[in-house]
């Protein structure tokens, strides 16, 4: 028994299937001692994973990016996820996959020889958004984004993200929203959004940030709403005079933000509530989800 996880559910390792408590790496492993890999967090929704396609080919970036060689090739990850999906439980579910350099004696350069890459991945039971949270949103707090100047990759190195998120509970608001040189990048774990004027506004997706998934799929419902799309600078004042802010990442699916460092969002009779904009956007994930 795990703590924190109910059951033992079936895992992948470097090939194998196997029960998560018997999953063992070697202390040597790069992603321990280093931080030496990527990962991909996948919702999956009726036993199916959701935008699997936009997920792999963010996984490719990533491996890319830190130079490791693609361990299985599109179809085999596709095979995996399947697989892994049908050895667990519930119909919606969200898999996680870690990709490290592997195992090598302790130099901080590549192992050369090359070695095999160290390859999870798990399946966890997905408490989709309650309603409550849904309706009444959350909170957020701001904080100076503190991280290296490629959280464009996936990577499993995430102590700024953690020292984030952790600050953001401490100080009783379940995530952070940063902001580097006075402009907004993202929150500790999802991609933040403005509206102003009838418009949805994002930040540039560049190096400063993890371009989501859920980016990629909020602007689409944007443009499918007729909802202009702003992709831009945002200084961090706009935020206190923003419409509405909301959040996305694969968890969270796409939420209101309804407080800013303990100011409601947003203008008169609506302040501190979710605004039309994420209504109107919230309806079209749904449905989109109806269909699968
Ligand atoms: N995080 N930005 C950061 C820093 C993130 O960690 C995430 C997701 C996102 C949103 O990406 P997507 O829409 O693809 O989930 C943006 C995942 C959920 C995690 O680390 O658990």
């Amino acid at each position: 028994m795990i703590d924190g996880i109910h059951g033992n559910p079936t895992v992948y390792l470097n090939g194998d299937w196997l029960p998560l408590s018997e999953a063992k790496v070697s202390v040597l492993d790069r992603g321990f001692i280093f931080g030496d890999g990527i990962y991909e967090v996948l919702p999956v929704y009726k036993r199916k994973a959701f935008r699997l396609q936009s997920h792999l080919t963010r996984l490719e970036r990533s491996l890319a990016a830190i130079r490791i060689r693609p361990p299985l090739d599109q179809a085999q990850w596709a095979a995996l996820f399947d697989e892994l999906i049908q050895r667990n439980q519930g119909d919606d579910q969200f898999l996680y996959l870690q990709v490290t350099r592997g195992v090598a004696k302790r130099d901080h350069s590549f192992p050369n020889p090359e070695v095999r890459p160290t390859v999870f991945a798990m399946s966890s039971p997905f408490q989709r958004p309650t309603t409550a949270q849904r309706d009444s949103g959350i909170a957020v707090v701001s904080l100076p984004d503190e991280r290296w100047l490629h959280c464009d990759i996936k990577s499993v190195s995430l102590l700024g993200n953690v020292l984030a998120r952790q600050a953001a509970i401490d100080r009783g608001a379940p995530e952070a929203v940063m902001f580097r040189d006075g402009f907004l990048t993202e929150g500790s774990a999802s991609n933040i959004w403005m509206v102003k004027d009838g418009a949805l506004h994002a930040p540039l997706k560049n190096h400063l940030i993890l371009e989501g998934i859920r980016y990629g799929l909020l602007q689409e419902l944007a443009e499918r709403l007729q909802i202009p799309v702003q992709i831009r600078r945002i200084r961090q004042q706009e935020l206190t005079q923003a419409d509405e802010l909301m959040l996305t990442s694969a968890t969270k699916e796409v939420l209101p933000i309804v407080q800013l460092d303990q100011r409601p969002v947003g203008p008169g009779a609506h302040a501190g509530r979710p605004g039309p904009i994420y209504a109107k956007l919230r309806r079209a994930y749904d449905q989109l989800l109806d269909e699968l």
